[in-house]
């Protein structure tokens, strides 16, 4: 390997090397190779499998990740496929503290699982997708709305501009136009104070010593989510697709 190499030049003499020795061959979509910056070709799998015959593209389970059951549970995708989900069992808490009827207890559970799940940004939307089919429409609303709602002030519950935000986009930024849309009908709509309080238990200064489990909200997730007897991703519905992305997240095709 040479220094004159870019880094994704050498990842990718890496993963080749991997397929070679490890009999699967890693092809990672367009959508994580921009996010590197990286518009050259994909991965060159017929030329891996030229010089190692065993080696296959992934079509199954990718061995690098934990495996999944069957039929795959929300709390298996906690589990198995979230990231670290402190932020949201710490909302979730957040919320029950503050009397919250349980299905927005399950919202504020459920609010940023694209960020730790799936896709960034336009998480709130992403994230309502991904849930849509299985629980209150309520839920979905809020969850969509809190990522636009998060950008406004409302002094009625006492809600402020975050300071991290300040920190985090700089005091000049102003939110995209299609958020600023959305927001004028938001703030009309009859559900607004439901995507306003996820903003409001939407927390990120923790006591870090407040530890809280998932196990905490089985019996939210059980009374408010309508967990499909297939599995999440094998039940046909209209996102279930989705899931299936963030089971195998390099399936081949
Ligand atoms: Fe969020
Ligand atoms: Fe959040």
């Amino acid at each position: 390997m040479n220094d004159t190499q870019t880094l994704s030049q050498r990842a990718d003499a890496l993963e080749e090397k991997m397929s070679q020795e490890l009999d699967y061959i890693v092809v990672k979509s367009r959508l994580y190779m921009m996010a590197e910056a990286d518009m050259g070709p994909a991965v060159n799998a017929n030329a891996i499998m030229a010089k190692n015959p065993n080696a296959r593209v992934l079509m199954g389970d990718d061995p690098r990740l934990p495996a999944m059951p069957e039929k795959p549970t929300l709390i298996d995708f906690f589990k198995y496929r979230f990231g670290p989900a402190a932020h949201l069992l710490q909302s979730a808490k957040h919320a029950v503290n503050a009397g919250l009827p349980e299905n927005m207890v399950l919202a504020c559970l459920l609010h940023d699982i694209s960020t730790i799940g799936f896709i960034r940004g336009d998480h709130g939307y992403w994230g309502a997708q991904l849930v849509e089919p299985y629980v209150d429409e309520e839920v979905t609303w809020a969850i969509r709305a809190h990522q636009v709602l998060r950008f406004y002030p409302d002094e009625s519950v006492g809600y402020e501009y975050p300071q991290s935000y300040i920190k985090a986009f700089g005091a000049d930024y102003r939110p995209d136009e299609y958020v600023e849309e959305d927001y004028k009908r938001m703030k009309n709509h009859k559900w607004y104070m439901s995507g306003r309080m996820i903003t409001v238990h939407d927390i990120y200064s923790f006591d870090p010593d407040a530890k809280v489990e998932l196990e905490e909200f089985t019996d939210v997730i059980g009374r408010n989510f309508r967990q499909p007897e297939q599995g999440l991703g094998f039940d046909n519905s209209p996102v279930a697709h989705m899931w299936r992305a963030m089971i195998r997240p390099a399936k081949y095709l």
